[in-house]
C-alpha cells in the first residue's frame, strides 16, 4: 500500500476508536509525539519517588511508613510500565534514561518542589496523585494501545495513593491546632504547583492540537484543570481548610469555580530546570544510576548465559 492508503487506514482506526498497536503503521509525528509524552510520563513516575522517599525513614508510625513504602514502590512500577510502553514505539531504554539524566527530557514540574513537613506527603497523595488520576483516567482512552492499557493498571494503584494521602491530611486537619496549621501550610505550598501539572493554558499548549486530533489526549489541559478544582474545593471545605486563592468563586453560569491561574513564569522557569529541587533531583537520579551499574551488568551477564529459548 502507498502512504496515502496507510494514512487512510490509520485515520479510520482513530475514527472507530480502535487502538493503534505497535505493529500498525503510524505517522512518524504520531510516533514522535507519543515517545515524547510517554517517556516523560515515565520519568515523572521515577523522579516522583524522590520527594516522597525523603520521608520514609521519618514517617510518624509504622503503618504510615508501610503505606508510604508501598506507594513509592508502586511509582517505580508505573515508571517500568511506561518505559516499556515507550520502547514499543522504537526508542531504547538507554536513550530515554540518557535524556533524563542529561537534563534533556522533561518530567512533571511538581516534583521539583521540596517536601518540608510530613503534611506534604499527605498533600502529595491527595492533590498530586489526585491530579495525576484525573489526567490518567482520561489517558486510559488514549489511541495508542500499550499506553492506554498501562493507564488502566496505573489508575487502579493511583486511587490507593490518593486515598492514603487524603487519609493522612484528614488526620492532620482534624487533629491539634498545630497539625491543622501544618495541613494548611502544605495546601498553601502545593495548590498552585498542582494546577501546573495539567500543563500550560490551552492558549499556550503547542502539543494539544495534535494530541486531540490523534486522540492521545481526550480533553484539554484547561478542561482537566477546571474539573480538578471543582472536585477538590469541596474536599478542602470538608477539611475546614482554605484554598490559597482569594479569587476562587463559584460561577453558577458555568457550574464551576472561577480561580486564579498559576504563575506561568514560575512554571516555565521550573521546566527550564530552575526550580527549587531540579538540580537535587537530577543529581539523585544520576547517583542512583551510577550506583546501579553493577546490577545492570550482572543482569546482562546473566541474560547472555541463558540458553536461547526455542520459539514457542
Ligand atoms: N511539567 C513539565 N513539563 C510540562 C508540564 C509539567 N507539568 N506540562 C507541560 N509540560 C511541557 C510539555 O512536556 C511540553 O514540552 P515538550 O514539548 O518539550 O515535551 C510543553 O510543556 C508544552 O505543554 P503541552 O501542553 O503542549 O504538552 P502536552 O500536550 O504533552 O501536555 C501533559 C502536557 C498534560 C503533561 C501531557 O504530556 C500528559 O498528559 N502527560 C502524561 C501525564 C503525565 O506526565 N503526568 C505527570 C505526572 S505522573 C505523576 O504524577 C505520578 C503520580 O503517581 C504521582
Amino acid at each position: 500500500m502507498d502512504t496515502a492508503k496507510f494514512e487512510e487506514v490509520f485515520e479510520a482506526k482513530l475514527a472507530k476508536n480502535d487502538f493503534i498497536e505497535p505493529k500498525d503503521w503510524m505517522p512518524e509525528n504520531y510516533r514522535k509525539h507519543l515517545i515524547r509524552q510517554v517517556s516523560q510520563h515515565a520519568h515523572s513516575e521515577i523522579v516522583g519517588m524522590l520527594p516522597e522517599g525523603n520521608w520514609i525513614t521519618r514517617a510518624p508510625s509504622l503503618r504510615a511508613k508501610l503505606v508510604l513504602l508501598a506507594k513509592v514502590q508502586d511509582e517505580g512500577g508505573h515508571g517500568l510500565y511506561l518505559y516499556t510502553a515507550a520502547e514499543s514505539l522504537g526508542i531504547s531504554r538507554d536513550e530515554m534514561l540518557n535524556a533524563l539524566l542529561t537534563g534533556k527530557a522533561k518530567y512533571s514540574s511538581i516534583f521539583n518542589y521540596p517536601t518540608l513537613t510530613w503534611a506534604d506527603i499527605g498533600a502529595i497523595g491527595w492533590l498530586v496523585d489526585g491530579a495525576a488520576i484525573m489526567n490518567q483516567v482520561m489517558l486510559q482512552r488514549s489511541s495508542y494501545g500499550p499506553y492506554s492499557r498501562a493507564m488502566v493498571r496505573i489508575c487502579k494503584e493511583e486511587s490507593f495513593h490518593q486515598r492514603q494521602g487524603y487519609e493522612s491530611i484528614t488526620h492532620l486537619a482534624f487533629g491539634t491546632p498545630e497539625q491543622k496549621a501544618m495541613a494548611q501550610d502544605a495546601l498553601n505550598r502545593w495548590w498552585f504547583p498542582t494546577l501546573m501539572m495539567f500543563g500550560p493554558p490551552d492558549r499556550e499548549s503547542p502539543n494539544s492540537e495534535n494530541a486531540l486530533k490523534w486522540r492521545i489526549k481526550r480533553e484539554t489541559n484547561d478542561q482537566l484543570r477546571q474539573r480538578f478544582v471543582n472536585q477538590t474545593v469541596k474536599q478542602v471545605e470538608y477539611l475546614g481548610l482554605t484554598v490559597p486563592d482569594k479569587h476562587l468563586k463559584w460561577n453558577e453560569a458555568k457550574q464551576g469555580y472561577d480561580f486564579s491561574e498559576p504563575d506561568w513564569d514560575e512554571f516555565k522557569n521550573v521546566i527550564k530546570g530552575n526550580g527549587i529541587c531540579n538540580k537535587e533531583r537530577l543529581a539523585s537520579r544520576n547517583k542512583a544510576h551510577s550506583e546501579g551499574a553493577w546490577v545492570r551488568a550482572a543482569a546482562e551477564a546473566y541474560g547472555k548465559k541463558q540458553p536461547e529459548k526455542e520459539a514457542a
